[in-house]
């Protein structure tokens, strides 16, 4: 049985969890405040979810998500995501993360960041695009016609085809965006950010097919400064 690890478990990082759980993985929940602060989420989410450190949580997982803010990457733990498919959902946001001159001015992804702090994982960067509300409304089985597509970006191929298995089995279908160095072309406030389903106020959304993803990747322009 498959174990996923998050280290993050919050609005979206527990969207994950909740869709994980229903595809019949094992969850190992993590946050910065303790296990202890998420025993409620695992009561509700049921028996095959849990609570542990951040540590223990990348330790558990097969593949492991991490979820958190920006300013939150150095506490990210290292030595147990060594070698494994580390999702990450994160975007970079000054007024929440402070400014961090490298993704000010675009001279790396907030992606190639994480990897400077967990630089043996094989990361794929996924989920920072959609809404968790959207997320979860939007999951869909394999097949269904109005299925949503999520690009995904990284420089792993074995990681990206564990992350794609991993995606399918909770819902959605993929556009892959390429290697990491280009994973700003989802990035906040990118055509494909949140836009193709639909507005916050809708929170059942709408479905993002193949073609509309793989057109706002391609409209996207790179962000110089913040
Ligand atoms: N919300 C969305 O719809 C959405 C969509 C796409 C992408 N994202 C991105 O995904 C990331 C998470 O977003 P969110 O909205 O889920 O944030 P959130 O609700 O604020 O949750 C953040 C989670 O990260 C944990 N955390 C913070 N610092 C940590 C640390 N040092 N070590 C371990 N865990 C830590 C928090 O734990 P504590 O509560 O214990 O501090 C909390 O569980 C962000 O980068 C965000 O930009 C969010």
């Amino acid at each position: 049985m498959t174990t996923v690890g998050i280290i993050g478990s919050g609005q979206l990082g527990s969207a994950i969890a909740r869709l994980a759980i229903e595809a019949g993985y094992q969850v190992v929940l993590s946050n910065s405040r303790g296990p202890e602060t998420l025993a409620d989420t695992v009561a509700e989410l049921g028996p095959r979810a849990s609570a542990a450190t951040s540590r223990e949580a990348a330790a558990a997982g097969d593949i492991v998500v991490v979820s958190v803010p920006v300013k939150a990457f150095p506490d990210v733990p290292a030595a147990p995501l060594a070698g494994k498919t580390v999702i990450d959902t994160c975007n970079y946001g000054p007024e929440r993360d402070g400014h961090i001159p490298e993704l000010d001015s675009s001279s790396l992804t907030s992606s190639e960041l994480l990897l400077r702090y967990i630089p043996d994982a094989l990361i794929v960067k996924a989920f920072n695009n959609i809404f968790f509300k959207h997320l979860l409304s939007l999951a869909r089985p394999a097949g269904a016609p109005d299925r949503s597509y999520l690009p995904i970006a990284g420089d792993s191929a074995p990681a990206k085809a564990a992350a794609i298995e991993f995606i399918d089995s909770i819902g959605y279908s993929v556009v892959d965006a390429g290697p990491l160095v280009d994973s700003w072309r989802q990035a906040t406030g990118t055509p494909v950010w949140g836009t193709p389903y639909g507005p916050y106020s809708n929170e059942k959304g709408q479905p993002g097919g193949a073609d509309a993803i793989r057109a706002a990747l391609a409209t996207a322009t790179r962000r110089p400064t913040y």
